[in-house]
């Protein structure tokens, strides 16, 4: 017998996977959809305190193997949220995914979002291309360290920092978020990308760079998680190019105690869940692994 249970620190999920912050997950309605798809639990998009429109089109195209975006962190501000938390939560686990330029606004957000409910706060320390936030706050380890300090005293929630890969010093800023107690680091978000129109002699998204997600990829948050869990004891969550049990099965076993899927619910549907948790079953029975603990960090050994 197998299980898919599994534990992110405090967190126990019936399934492994999650849908990762910004696919099907700005309303309270596509939220509840998704859980019922076969996710342990879904993360919202990244919520701020004020609405925000976010970038003019184009903010999004597909390029061989995924797609570079740039929407810009478009959300009605963490107010309004509260109407699709509420319906959410009552389908089902809820990570609360939250941007801001200072501890001070993070440690508001996380309020507010364990106010409605989610299960943990991921802090978004990682959009590669929005002016004073994300990966502009989160390569710095003293700002991480003040940002996840901050947060830890202001909610008891657990803490989740989800990481960029736009960096060399990716295990200094794991371990900022692990000295001022964050409970799981969160790996990876997009590469900086930009794709460029020869026809027009101009960058095609209106905010000229975006953010490379898909298959490409996944070598790239698979070695993150691997180069993590060699310096960390938190918990790990692994995302990015997951489109098959195989693609979940290697984040496992570079040290992540479950993923988050993206740009696959968009290429593949949401049912990619239900395969990869058919997947992940069929290999476990047929490698002797009897639960996902037995597996996490196995390519270490
Ligand atoms: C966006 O909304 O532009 C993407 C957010 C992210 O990459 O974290």
């Amino acid at each position: 017998m197998v299980s898919l249970r599994t534990d992110v620190g405090t967190v126990a999920l019936d399934r492994p996977g999650m849908v990762a912050s910004g696919i099907m997950d700005e309303t309270g309605p596509s939220l509840a959809r998704m859980i019922e798809c076969g996710c342990g639990a879904v993360v919202t998009k990244s919520v701020g305190l004020e609405p925000n429109a976010g970038h003019a089109n184009p903010c999004f195209t597909e390029v061989p193997g995924g797609y570079v975006n740039a929407m810009g962190l478009p959300n009605p501000g963490i107010e309004l949220f509260a109407e699709e938390m509420e319906v959410a939560v009552k389908a089902g686990k809820v990570v609360g995914s939250i941007y801001g330029a200072s501890p001070e606004d993070f440690s508001k957000l996380a309020g507010r979002m364990e106010d409605y409910g989610a299960c943990a706060v991921e802090l978004n320390l990682s959009c590669p291309h929005a002016k004073g936030y994300g990966m502009e706050v989160g390569t710095d380890p003293a700002m991480v360290r003040a940002i996840v300090g901050a947060v830890k005293s202001s909610v008891s929630i657990p803490v989740w920092a989800k990481l960029t890969p736009n960096t060399h010093i990716l295990q200094d800023i794991g371990r900022a978020v692990q000295d001022a107690g964050g409970d799981a680091v969160v790996a990876i978000n997009t590469l900086k990308a930009m794709v460029i129109e020869p026809e027009f002699a101009r960058p095609l998204l209106s905010n000229r760079f975006g953010g490379l997600s898909g298959q490409g990829v996944r070598p790239v948050g698979v070695r993150a998680i691997y180069d993590l869990r060699t310096v960390l004891d938190i918990p790990l969550v692994g995302v990015g190019g997951i489109y098959d049990w195989r693609d979940a099965a290697q984040y496992i076993m570079a040290g992540a105690s479950a993923f988050q899927i993206g740009s696959a619910v968009g290429s593949v549907g949401p049912e990619v869940f239900s395969q990869v948790n058919k997947g992940l079953e069929e290999f476990m029975k047929d490698y002797g692994y009897d639960s996902i603990s037995s597996m996490v960090g196995a390519a270490h050994e």
